[in-house]
């Protein structure tokens, strides 16, 4: 029994054959043949060398069904068309022509109907591919949220905000005139002592030397000097000291500043926006009280105190003990504060018997660690995710 190649090899003539009955048996067979590869190629669809002779390029006929068929140089029809064909015997040429017509439509309707399946089975592979199962459990991303000091930096600035007062901010490398003597404090004045700072080191020649800022009040003259009143400022920023760290101190620290100036400002209104604030940062049942001091940009000058949080002011915690926050004082140190001294009026050109204002100056730090119950200064700057957690 011939091979299908061998017999498309071969003329009618040299098959032997010589009559319509055996043209129309050779493309029967020829056709039973195509049948049958083409429904155990239909099994095979998804074989991937299968799907690539179909769908792809041509170039491998020894894996392409379709180049066997109906490639232009030597795929079955050519051969029979060139064999069978234009080599038939006069006789038998219009039979045999009808033949080839009827194996090429079938060959190419079942080679058409193959490809559609194909194109589908991809296209439905494809699909299930990129379907997206929505009953997965996605992929959990941790948001991170805001530090606990930007978060007090935003209940703060939240508070003076709502009461008329703008956000600023300044430089932290500062010049000893703003950071000191434009705030009244000259070279050789024993507060520089308390604020011994880090100076940067210049290259020889520098005009000035620069430090870092100790304190968020610089601010105040560079305002001034730019603005004309009314001024209402607050300034949130870093500020540094050459401290040692302890449960209390940090080299590195927060502020915020604050600033109001005007024709009319009196003690009161100084009083009355302090008490407000501390009223909406704490709650409504904390008490204030101030106490005298002394800073050399205001005049008086006060510090604030805020009655313990923690023991409801009566210096006695729950347990009977002493409360160990305040120490059994009741009271705890919050900031300094008070009016601004006429002297500092004078570096930003400012009339001192036209206009007063007052001035404040919180430790962020410290405001947090009362309200959030901390008591050690230095797990803000740590970074243990286990503390970090606790503020989301
Ligand atoms: C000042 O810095 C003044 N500039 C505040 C001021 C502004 C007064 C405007 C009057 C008018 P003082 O040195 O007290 O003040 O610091 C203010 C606050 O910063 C303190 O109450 C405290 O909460 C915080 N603070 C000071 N040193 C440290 C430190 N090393 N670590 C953490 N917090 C600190």
């Amino acid at each position: 029994m011939l091979t299908l190649r061998e017999l498309t090899e071969k003329t009618l003539t040299e098959l032997g054959i010589r009559d319509a009955l055996s043209v129309e048996d050779v493309f029967a067979k020829v056709r039973e043949s195509f049948d049958k590869q083409i429904a155990t190629r239909a099994d095979d669809v998804r074989n991937l060398m299968l799907r690539e002779a179909w769908l792809g390029s041509e170039t491998n006929p020894a894996t392409s069904f379709r180049s066997f068929w109906v490639s232009r140089e030597s795929g079955v029809l050519t051969l029979i068309s060139e064999k069978w064909l234009k080599s038939a015997p006069p006789n038998l040429k219009p039979i045999v022509g009808r033949q080839f017509n009827q194996l090429k439509a079938h060959i190419e309707a079942g080679l058409e109907q193959q490809r559609k399946k194909i194109e589908s089975l991809t296209e439905e592979t494809s699909l299930a591919k990129d379907r997206i199962d929505l009953s997965l459990p996605g992929v959990h991303r941790p948001i991170g949220s805001h530090h606990l000091i930007r978060q007090v930096f935003q209940e703060i600035e939240d508070i003076f905000v709502s009461i008329g007062f703008s956000v600023v901010e300044g430089p932290e490398i500062e010049t000893p005139y703003y950071n000191f003597e434009a705030l009244n404090i000259p070279e050789f004045h024993p507060v520089r002592d308390d604020m011994d700072t880090f100076y940067l080191e210049l290259p020889k020649g520098a005009a000035t030397p620069l430090l870092l800022r100790t304190h968020t009040s610089p601010m105040q003259i560079r305002t001034m000097e730019k603005q004309k009143p009314p001024v209402r400022v607050i300034v949130p920023g870093k500020v540094y000291r050459r401290d040692n760290p302890d449960a209390t101190h940090s080299f590195m620290f927060h502020q915020v500043e604050g600033l109001a100036v005007d024709t009319d400002i009196t003690f009161c209104d100084f009083t009355g926006t302090i008490e407000y604030f501390v009223i909406q940062f704490f709650g409504p049942s904390v008490k204030t009280r101030f106490r005298p001091s002394y800073f050399p940009f205001t005049e008086p000058s006060v510090e604030f105190d805020v009655s313990c949080p923690f023991c409801g002011g009566t210096g006695t915690a729950a347990s009977g003990g002493t409360c160990s926050k305040c120490k059994g004082a009741a009271w705890i140190e919050l900031f300094g504060a008070g009016m601004v001294d006429p002297a500092v009026y004078g570096f930003v050109n400012y009339d001192a018997k036209k206009v007063s204002g007052f001035a404040f100056g919180i430790g962020i730090d410290r405001m947090a660690m009362l309200k959030y119950g901390i008591d050690d200064i230095q797990v803000f700057f740590q970074n243990d995710v286990r503390f970090l957690r606790q503020f989301p």
